[in-house]
């Protein structure tokens, strides 16, 4: 890694490692921190977050709660304490940036449809491009007014009020559209129910509980009770381990590598990820495992051996949607290469990740098939450095970087500062681990 490569930095230099080795404590997950932020705001009493998630979208949140009345602090340990408001919030006196956060507007619109007033959300250029249609559908059939510009795209306008329990069954598996309908269930009359097409993450069902409601869950069907009061709570996060993957592939890419990852989020609906790592060849041994409000964490230690590849396919491609990014810049190091399909959901996030990722992996002289929902990249390839874009997305720039690491001469990956999106110390923490040549 260059000394150049301040987590602040647009463009950032990569040199290729020979090895990676070493602890990485990673901030808290983006998820849990969104949900706990959002749900703190209309509990009664003050929350606790210790590791509370660094990512920029997170402060989009809180920045949001803020404009709707709840007072936030953040401590000198860097625990963020929230005043509950209770079930009521504050009109805002102007429109709520959500930055680049589509969870921040998704999951936040169910809260304002609930509430007794207008308010405006809206996004960055990326966010501005994203499909909202997903979560109008279900809060318009509650009985909110929502309207967008055309095809669903932001800014969104909601007048809220009381609401409709509905029974709802998305065409996406979507656990943002899912957590959007059970908080704005908590407004509704009667039971409000959501049927997946494919069981999504749970973060929403678990931080509903922590926070005091019940919420039944019944294979892909959760079920929520409107008129539920929230009480305030004190939690750790666990590490993110969507930010962790970033390093397991790392240390996947070489053989002899070591690193040790404290404290991450293990729940199941999260860590199927661990298992692929583990069938693609990499050795991961979980510790100290434990429960925090209902969130299951561990220690991972991995190892680095053989790099196979595989195929990701139906419930695993949702399941590793934010993953797929970093799996694919270092599959043409692979033994056997990747496939991914049933993957249409990589072209609606913050960049299209499937041309992104293609276009990054061409220009380091890789060979690319791009489907309409997916990729098939072939294994035992060799890759050299090259000028590479973040197409303004987090998760693009730091899948580049691990790709960068074992491609011959350095890489330049053009607005990397995106990182920050979710993990702004990333580049610091990769340099302290990369072993140069
Ligand atoms: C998230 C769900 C996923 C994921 C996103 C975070 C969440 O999005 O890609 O990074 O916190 O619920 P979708 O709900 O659009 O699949």
């Amino acid at each position: 890694m260059s000394e150049d490569a301040k987590p602040d930095d647009a463009n950032v230099i990569v040199r290729p490692a020979r090895a990676v080795q070493g602890v990485v404590r990673i901030p808290g997950d983006k998820s849990i921190s969104h949900r706990y932020a959002m749900l703190a705001a209309i509990a009664e009493g003050t929350s606790r977050f210790h590791n509370f998630s660094a990512a920029l979208d997170c402060a989009s949140t809180l920045d949001c709660m803020a404009k709707l009345g709840c007072e936030w602090k953040r401590l000198e340990d860097g625990t963020i304490a929230m005043q509950g408001m209770g079930p009521q919030l504050d009109a805002p006196a102007g429109v709520l940036d959500c930055g680049n956060s589509g969870s921040t507007m998704r999951m936040l619109s169910g809260i304002l449809a609930g509430q007794s007033f207008s308010s405006e959300l809206s996004g960055d250029e990326s966010l501005s491009h994203r499909p909202m249609a997903r979560i109008m559908k279900p809060l318009v059939e509650m009985g909110a007014r929502i309207s967008s510009t055309d095809g669903g795209r932001p800014p969104l306008k909601i007048l809220g009020g009381p609401l409709r329990a509905i029974h709802y069954k998305p065409e996406v598996a979507s656990a943002q559209v899912k957590s959007c309908v059970l908080f704005a269930g908590l407004f509704a009359d009667g039971e409000t129910v959501i049927e997946e097409p494919i069981r999504t993450r749970d973060h929403g069902e678990i931080a509903l509980r922590a926070f005091g409601t019940e919420v039944e869950r019944t294979g892909n069907t959760s079920r929520i009770a409107g008129g539920q009061r929230l009480r305030a709570i004190e939690a750790h996060v666990p590490g993110d381990l969507s930010s962790a993957a970033f390093f397991l592939c790392a240390a996947a890419l070489f053989p002899g590598s070591q690193i040790t990852l404290p404290g991450i989020l293990m729940n199941p609906t999260r860590a199927r990820l661990l298992d692929i790592l583990m069938q693609m060849g990499l050795k991961v041994a979980v510790s100290h495992l434990e429960q925090h409000q209902g969130e299951l964490v561990g220690s991972i230690e991995a190892r680095g051996v053989a790099w196979k590849g595989g195929v990701i396919v139906g419930a695993d491609t949702a399941a590793l949607i934010d993953e797929i990014p970093v799996l694919a810049a270092i599959a043409p190091y692979s033994e056997g290469g990747l496939e991914v399909r049933d993957g249409k959901e990589l072209r609606v996030k913050e960049s299209d990740r499937i041309t992104a990722v293609a276009t990054n992996l061409r220009k380091m002289g890789a060979e690319i098939e791009e489907t309409p929902d997916g990729m098939k990249i072939s294994g035992g390839q060799h890759l050299h450095g090259a000028e590479l874009d973040s197409f303004g997305d987090h998760r693009i720039a730091m899948a580049f970087a691990i790709a960068a690491l074992r491609a011959e001469g350095e890489t330049t990956i053009r607005g990397a500062d995106a990182a920050g999106v979710s993990y702004p110390s990333f580049f610091e923490e990769l340099r302290k681990i990369a072993e140069s040549e």
